[in-house]
C-alpha cells in the first residue's frame, strides 16, 4: 500500500518536473523570438525586410513596444528636461511608434493637459475665497497668463493639422512662436509672485504646476525644433 502510494506520488512529481521543464522550454523559445528583448530589437526583422537589406542597418524601428520606448527614450535624451520627457511620454509610447510627428502631437497634447490642470486648480484656489487682496491679485494675473498659454497651445496643435498645405513654413514658424510665447506666459506667472507678499506654501504651490506645464511645453519645441522642416 505504502510503496504504491509513494509510487504514485513520485509519478506525479516526474509528471509535473516533466510539465515544468516543457513550461520552461517553450518560455524561453517563445522569448528567444520574440523581437522584445533588447538583443533582438537590434536585429532586422526579416520577414518584413528583403535579404539585401541584413547587412544595412535600417532606421526604420520595427513593431514592438520596446522599440518605441527607446525612441522615446532617445529623443527625451537631448531635450532640456529628459527625465520630465520621459516620464511623461513612454507611456504613450507605441502611440507615438517613432513616428516624429506623432512625437510633437503627442507632447504638445500632454503639455496642454498639463495646462489645463493647472488652469483648473488655480481656479479653484481662487474660488476658495481666503486669499488677501495681494495674493489675489497675483493669482487672478497668474491664471489669465495660463489661460493664454493654453490658448497658444491648442493653435499649435491646431497648426499640426495644416502643414500639408502650402504655407506649411509658416505654420511652423507660428507654432514655434507660440509655443515660446506660452513657455514665457508660464514665466511671468511664476515671477509675479517675486517680492510680492503672498504665502509661501501658495506661492510654490501655484509655481510647481505652471513650471512643470513651462518645462513639458519647452520639450514640446524641442520636438518642434528638431523634427519639423
Ligand atoms: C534560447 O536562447 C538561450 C540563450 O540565448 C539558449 O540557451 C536556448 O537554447 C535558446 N532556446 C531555443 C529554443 O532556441
Ligand atoms: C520560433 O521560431 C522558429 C523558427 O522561426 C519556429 O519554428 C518556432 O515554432 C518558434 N517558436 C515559438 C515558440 O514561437
Ligand atoms: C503591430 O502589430 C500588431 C499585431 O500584429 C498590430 O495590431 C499593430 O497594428 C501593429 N502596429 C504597427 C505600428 O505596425
Ligand atoms: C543620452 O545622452 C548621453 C550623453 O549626453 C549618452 O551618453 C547616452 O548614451 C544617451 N542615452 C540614450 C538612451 O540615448
Ligand atoms: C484656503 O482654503 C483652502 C481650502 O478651502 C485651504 O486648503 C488653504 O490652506 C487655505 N489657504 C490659506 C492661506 O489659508
Ligand atoms: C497631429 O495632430 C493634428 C491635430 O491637432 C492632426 O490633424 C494630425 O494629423 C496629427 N499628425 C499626426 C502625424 O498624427
Amino acid at each position: 500500500m505504502e510503496g504504491n502510494t509513494l509510487k504514485l506520488a513520485s509519478n506525479q512529481v516526474l509528471r509535473i518536473g516533466v510539465f515544468i521543464l516543457l513550461a520552461i522550454s517553450s518560455i524561453t523559445s517563445a522569448c528567444n523570438n520574440s523581437t522584445n528583448s533588447n538583443a533582438q530589437t537590434k536585429i532586422n526583422d526579416y520577414s518584413s525586410n528583403p535579404p539585401s537589406n541584413y547587412d544595412t542597418p535600417t532606421t526604420t524601428p520595427s513593431n514592438s513596444t520596446q522599440t518605441f520606448k527607446n525612441y522615446v527614450k532617445t529623443s527625451c535624451n537631448s531635450t532640456t528636461y529628459p527625465s520630465i520627457c520621459y516620464k511623461t511620454l513612454s507611456p504613450y509610447a507605441s502611440k507615438i511608434e517613432g513616428d516624429p510627428m506623432k512625437l510633437c502631437n503627442v507632447s504638445l497634447s500632454l503639455a496642454l493637459k498639463a495646462a489645463n490642470k493647472a488652469s483648473s486648480t488655480i481656479s479653484k484656489i481662487l474660488k476658495s475665497n481666503n486669499l488677501t487682496k495681494i495674493a489675489k491679485e497675483v493669482v487672478q494675473d497668474c491664471f489669465g497668463d495660463v489661460k493664454d498659454s493654453i490658448g497658444e497651445l491648442r493653435d499649435s496643435l491646431d497648426a499640426m493639422g495644416n502643414l500639408d498645405g502650402v504655407d506649411r513654413s509658416f505654420q511652423i514658424s507660428n507654432i514655434k512662436t507660440w509655443l515660446s510665447g506660452s513657455i514665457t506666459n508660464d514665466q511671468t506667472c511664476s515671477d509675479e509672485f517675486d517680492e510680492m507678499n503672498v504665502d509661501a506654501t501658495l506661492r510654490d504651490k501655484i509655481r510647481k504646476i505652471v513650471l512643470d506645464v513651462a518645462r513639458k511645453t519647452s520639450n514640446a519645441l524641442y520636438f518642434v525644433n528638431h523634427n519639423l522642416y
